[in-house]
């Protein structure tokens, strides 16, 4: 891939540099993506299952799917664009990563200055007193209690329908009021506020870089679109950061 010298210029002259990343970013880490053809699990959508709803109405159903996902994670690893990501922190103080996947790829590469704005799925939350559990597989296949208070634990992941965590929202937005290079990877834009927050950087004066096979709802804010898979292109992207 040919990145311009006024690329790279940027990359050198750019002040609070921001990445997004989505469900794309660990496609090639094997992580089924939500929206694509492998979306779908037994006949359900995530639209389907990531409810409250849908776990009131059958708490065994979707945990039955958080298993089955936490299993397969467990046995993937991150892949050249996560580390590519973690390298860039290393290389800048001023790199800020915000991720909508809660497979925990990222910070098994090494990342550590994230906000996992969509939970992460090896954590659990008790309904009833709110206390947070690493999760445990095996454990969590006998039961689903709360070893506190025995009211039944769901996972820490945002679903459809409910509100974002505020103090992680406000870092995402004033991280995204003041980025001046601004990295979209891997996400098809189908939920809102992350391609809020893309607005609000480019509304800043952010120079919008998008990464992903298709096109996407990020699209109309991007200033330069690189239609290459992410674990191709962003550790190339990343040399050029010095
Ligand atoms: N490299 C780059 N992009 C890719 C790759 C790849 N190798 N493979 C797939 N993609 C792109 C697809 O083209 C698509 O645009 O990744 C995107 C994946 O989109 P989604 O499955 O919708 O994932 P995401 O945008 O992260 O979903 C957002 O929705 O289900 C909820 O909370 C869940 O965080 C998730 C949110």
């Amino acid at each position: 891939m040919q990145i311009s010298p006024e690329i790279k210029d940027r990359f050198k002259n750019s002040k609070n540099i921001l990445a997004l990343t989505g469900a794309g970013i660990s496609a090639e880490s094997g992580v089924p993506t939500f929206r694509g053809k492998e979306g779908l699990w037994k006949q359900y959508r995530a639209e389907e299952l990531a409810t409250p709803q849908a776990f009131s109405r059958d708490p065994k159903l979707v945990w039955e799917w958080y298993l089955w996902r936490m299993e397969l994670i467990s046995t993937k690893s991150p892949n050249p664009a996560h580390f590519a990501l973690a390298e860039l922190e290393r290389k800048r103080s001023d790199f800020h990563l915000i991720t909508q996947n809660v497979d925990g790829l990222h910070k098994r590469s090494g990342s550590e200055k994230i906000i996992e704005i969509h939970g992460n799925i090896f954590r659990n939350r008790c309904t009833n007193c709110n206390r947070k559990y690493d999760s445990d597989v095996s454990k969590l296949k006998n039961s689903t209690g709360c070893p506190n208070c025995k009211s039944i634990v769901r996972p820490d992941v945002l679903w459809f329908g409910e509100s974002y965590d505020t103090d992680l929202l406000n870092r995402a937005v004033s991280l995204a009021e003041r980025s001046e290079l601004l990295f979209v990877i891997g996400s098809s834009g189908a939920v809102g506020i992350p391609v809020e927050l893309a607005r609000i950087a480019k509304e800043n004066g952010a120079f919008v870089i998008e990464i992903n096979i298709d096109p996407s709802g990020y699209s109309k804010y991007a200033d330069l679109f690189l239609q290459e898979k992410a674990g191709e292109i962003i550790p190339e992207l990343i040399s050029y950061f010095v």
